[in-house]
């Protein structure tokens, strides 16, 4: 057996069931890359700073840029029983280079290599999730200027409320989509700062210059205090929220496309690539990817819950406890990239069924608010009174079988004589939507000004985006 590398004091072999909880190589490889890149950044400084020599320096460069090729050609064997992706690398460049590989880990601790990688890692991943917002947003707005003027009844509590329209309707996720991006990209900004160098927890008496790796890792400048950057790991917590919070947008707007898609709503039809079959009802398609993004909520919550417990009693600094942050936060991350990727080609691929929405509205007399607001605007009763008399309007339609737009005049007066002929033209469902021209309202102006001003950042924005966060992918 080769000799261990990060046990000086055990002697004997490790249990295997010690191992099958200690190891964390089985996951913690998908940190292979901000591994070799943090290793690498760290020997330039130690080269830099004259703490090993060029010559080291160049065997250590050119090891681990053999190693990476040899992990992304699958060629690198992950089987030699080393603990963690930060052994298993260690061990391989020091095979193949010898002692110039022992000295790599000079004036570092894991502590501060894993805390480092999986601070790229995350945000990369925060990176990444932003940008395929971006696209979410840019998507939802092409359907809004697609479908600007479509009716659909504007509910609460699931009941008709007010007639809306369909691009005010999915300017508001868009709008929710947006908060969900600026959370992504405000973590990076707290979150972009290099925990290497800090070593085990104290820092080192090595003569080292933080600012040199921190610069090569493209973070904006070294972490203050050492003791805080091998033991927190709020970084993680954050993109674990940020996720969460997503992952319930999409868990709601996903649930409205399961009930649109119902026979009872029929406001919109799914792609045939996006449903599936029932296996004994052959007439069935089941709207399975709504439902799986509105599940997929669930694990997104978990993960966060899990961390969160996870943390809460650690005495500073690092305990093996903190190992446990890191499968949570790579199946958000893997769950909120396949969602939103999924969830934007279902609403490029969606049939919007603008004729049924617009009859829908035919229904649960939307424009009653209208009438009354009419009532006290034109007429001049008090607000309490004009409620009253829709109210008895409302009954009175229903006694008919009738929506309150589908009324006479003549059939109003019944109601109260101080209804006038203008009260009809009121009680057209277009008519009441584009009323609300009110800042932030459905009325089709308003509509349209949120369109413009949603599409105006989302080029400033994919510009701002280009320029300071690709940088922080990592690959
Ligand atoms: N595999 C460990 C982790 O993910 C690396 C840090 C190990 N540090 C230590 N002191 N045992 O947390």
């Amino acid at each position: 057996m080769a000799e261990k590398i990060a046990s000086a004091r055990i002697s004997v072999e490790s249990s295997a069931l010690l191992k099958e909880l200690n190891d964390s190589l089985p996951f913690d490889r998908e940190l292979y890359y901000e591994d070799i890149r943090g290793s690498r950044a760290h020997a330039y400084m130690l080269m830099k700073q004259g703490i090993i020599s060029p010559e080291d320096y160049e065997a250590i460069e050119e090891g681990l840029k053999r190693i990476l090729e040899e992990i992304e050609s699958g060629e690198f064997r992950f089987d030699g029983g080393e603990e963690d992706i930060h052994m298993a690398i260690e061990s391989r460049l020091t095979s193949m280079i010898g002692d110039a590989g022992k000295r790599l880990h000079t004036a570092r601790s894991r502590n501060d290599q894993v805390a480092v990688d999986f601070r790229m890692y995350v945000l990369a991943k925060s990176a990444q999730i932003g940008g395929l917002l971006l696209e979410l947003i840019s998507s939802l707005l092409e359907l809004s200027r697609e479908h600007r003027d479509v009716l659909l009844p504007g509910m609460t509590h699931l009941q008709h409320a007010q007639p809306i329209n369909f691009a005010y309707h999915m300017l508001a996720y868009a709008s929710m989509f947006r908060r969900d991006y600026e959370r992504f990209v405000d973590s990076c900004k707290r979150n972009d700062y290099s925990p290497l160098g800090c070593a085990a927890l104290a820092g080192t008496p090595h003569p080292i210059e933080r600012k040199i790796t921190a610069e090569r890792l493209g973070f904006r400048a070294p972490t203050l205090n050492c003791l805080d950057s091998v033991s927190d790991r709020d970084f993680a917590l954050e993109i674990l929220f940020n996720i969460a919070t997503m992952m319930m947008h999409i868990s709601r707007m996903s649930e409205e496309f399961i009930i649109w898609s119902s026979s009872e709503f029929s406001f919109i039809r799914l792609s045939d690539k996006h449903a599936t079959g029932s296996s004994i009802m052959p007439q069935k398609k089941n709207p399975d990817i709504p439902e799986l993004l509105r599940g997929k909520s669930g694990r997104a919550y978990g993960n966060l819950m899990a961390l969160l417990t996870v943390m809460k009693g650690l005495p500073l600094a690092y305990n093996k406890d903190t190992q446990e942050d890191k499968e949570g936060v790579f199946d958000s991350v893997k769950t909120a990239t396949l969602s939103l990727m999924v969830l934007r080609e279902m609403i490029e691929e969606m049939e919007v069924l603008a004729e049924n929405m617009e009859a829908a509205c035919a229904k649960g007399h939307l424009s009653a608010t209208d009438l009354a607001d009419h009532l006290v605007t034109e007429v001049g009763l008090p607000f309490r009174d004009a409620y009253h008399i829709v109210g008895n309007v409302v009954n009175h339609a229903e006694s008919l079988g009738k929506d309150i737009s589908q009324l006479t005049v003549e059939e109003l007066r019944e109601v109260d004589e101080r209804i006038d002929e203008a009260a009809l033209s009121i009680l057209d469902n277009r008519v009441c939507m584009n009323a609300r021209e009110s800042e932030g309202g459905t009325g089709s102006i308003s509509t349209g000004r949120q369109i413009d001003s949603m599409s105006e950042w989302l080029e400033s924005e994919r510009e701002r985006f280009e320029k300071d966060l690709s940088r922080l992918f990592s690959r």
